[in-house]
């Protein structure tokens, strides 16, 4: 805890809500406790930049964990949202907005044929595997070790090795019979995943394309491909999870940058343009079993609300090609500049980076999954991040968190970032 916050605003409202809140929050993350601080409590932001209720102005890179491609309050959204507010913020039925986002996504992505909408990325993906297991009549799921795919009972499970190994529950409160039928191996594991499968049969193969939630840790050469294959000759359904990538790293997510096409989509954060939003879709043959086309049951009071259906497709009439060029330009820009302004104070790190999407293990060795990922010095990590915070900067607040760079992120607020990184290098560098 930096001194400097004890007898403010924030240190004022945390102690009060420790209270009422569990932790303070209602996300733990934001806690900010992995890098050992109090959180801050944001007042407003616009664009690239976050003011908290003490007056300090950040250059945020945290953008809300994913949906604020475009940044704050973009006033493109900002008018859709409120014209949409204006005509009635809830109506329980059918409107023509949803059709038409539901439209975009197909045109986005053609694996997306058609869709349901939920409120949240947790719900989309619960969803999804119900379908996959009504559609192959299986229970079996197979996940990633350090994939996250919300909170959903059976998929908190963790992995004890790298290799195959019956999903434990990660959290108390879930039942050891939600995660046995979860097989968890390690990414980019080829060989593991081949084993499970000859030794299970799977409703699903259920992953983050480009995972995000143990730090970035792009799929190695063929890997998606492998699970494609592996896939099909398990008779289980390829459920991408793509919450984070989706709309981010290319016009159609993941599947269009790495042309290996899912049988379920899972989305999330910027198809509700920062609003509650998130979605599952595929074939029509497989989302016509949900009812009430089918009979797999699912349903939301605001799903498909009218506000976040707006600002979902205000988010994404703005995503042409030249801004996914302007975001991987940014996106480089900070990758390249943070390998050298560590290597210059002699801190070891990996950087991996994406459009849209980067993070900066404090590794001296390549990261290529979750024992990798938990092996960095999370310490150092802390120490830099907390430097970071106490100039200006605004990094996740965790070691296995992706850093999301915005349209709104300009040129002049990278120099300043990798200028301040340097600093904060050199501060852990000293210690
Ligand atoms: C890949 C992935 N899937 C699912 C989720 C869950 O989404 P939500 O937090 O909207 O429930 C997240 C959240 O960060 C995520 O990163």
């Amino acid at each position: 805890m930096s001194a400097s916050i004890t007898d403010s605003k924030s240190a004022e409202l945390y102690a009060r809500a420790l209270n009422v809140l569990p932790g303070g929050v209602n996300s733990p993350v934001r806690a900010m406790r992995s890098i050992g601080r109090d959180p801050i409590f944001a007042e407003r932001a616009q664009g690239a930049e976050l003011f908290d209720v003490d007056g300090n102005r950040y250059i945020d890179w945290m953008c809300s964990w994913g949906p604020l491609i475009h940044g704050h309050a973009h006033p493109a959204i900002l008018d859709a949202v409120t014209a949409a507010a204006k005509a009635g913020t809830t109506f329980g039925a059918a409107t023509a907005g949803e059709v038409e986002l539901a439209e975009e996504v197909a045109r986005r992505m053609p694996a997306v044929e058609m869709l349901r909408m939920t409120s949240s990325g947790t719900e989309a993906s619960m969803s999804a595997i119900r379908l996959a297991r009504a559609a192959t009549g299986r229970d079996k799921l197979l996940k990633f070790a350090g994939a996250y795919h919300g909170h959903v009972d059976g998929l908190l499970a963790q992995a004890g090795s790298g290799l195959a190994t019956q999903g434990i529950p990660s959290s108390p409160g879930v039942p050891a019979a939600a995660t046995a039928a979860t097989v968890i191996v390690g990414w980019n594991d080829p060989d593991a995943v081949a084993k499970a499968c000859a030794e299970h049969e799977f409703a699903a193969i259920l992953c983050e394309p480009y995972p995000a939630n143990m730090g970035l840790v792009p799929p190695q050469e063929g890997f998606l491909e492998h699970l494609r294959e592996q896939a099909d000759a398990n008779g289980a359904l390829l459920v991408f999870d793509e919450v984070i990538t989706g709309f981010r790293v290319a016009p159609g997510g993941a599947q269009e940058l790495n042309g290996v096409s899912p049988d379920l989509t899972v989305m999330g954060k910027v198809i509700g343009g920062g609003l509650p939003a998130a979605a599952y879709g595929g074939r029509h043959d497989l989302m016509e079993q949900i009812a009430p086309a089918g009979d797999v049951y699912q349903a939301g009071t605001l799903s498909g609300n009218p506000l976040a259906v707006a600002a979902g497709r205000a988010t994404l009439a703005l995503l042409d090609e030249q801004a996914y060029l302007r975001l991987g330009s940014t996106t480089n820009a900070l990758a390249q500049g943070m390998r050298e302004a560590a290597s210059g104070a002699g801190i070891p790190v990996q950087v991996s980076d994406v459009t849209g999407l980067l993070t900066i293990f404090f590794s001296d060795r390549p990261v290529t999954d979750y024992e990798g990922a938990k092996s960095c010095d999370a310490e150092a990590f802390g120490a830099w991040a907390r430097a970071l915070l106490a100039r200006g900067v605004y990094p996740p607040p965790s070691q296995f968190e992706a850093w999301f760079p915005s349209l709104a992120h300009t040129q002049d607020h990278v120099e300043r970032t990798l200028e301040i990184a340097a600093a904060a290098f050199a501060e852990v560098a000293a210690l």
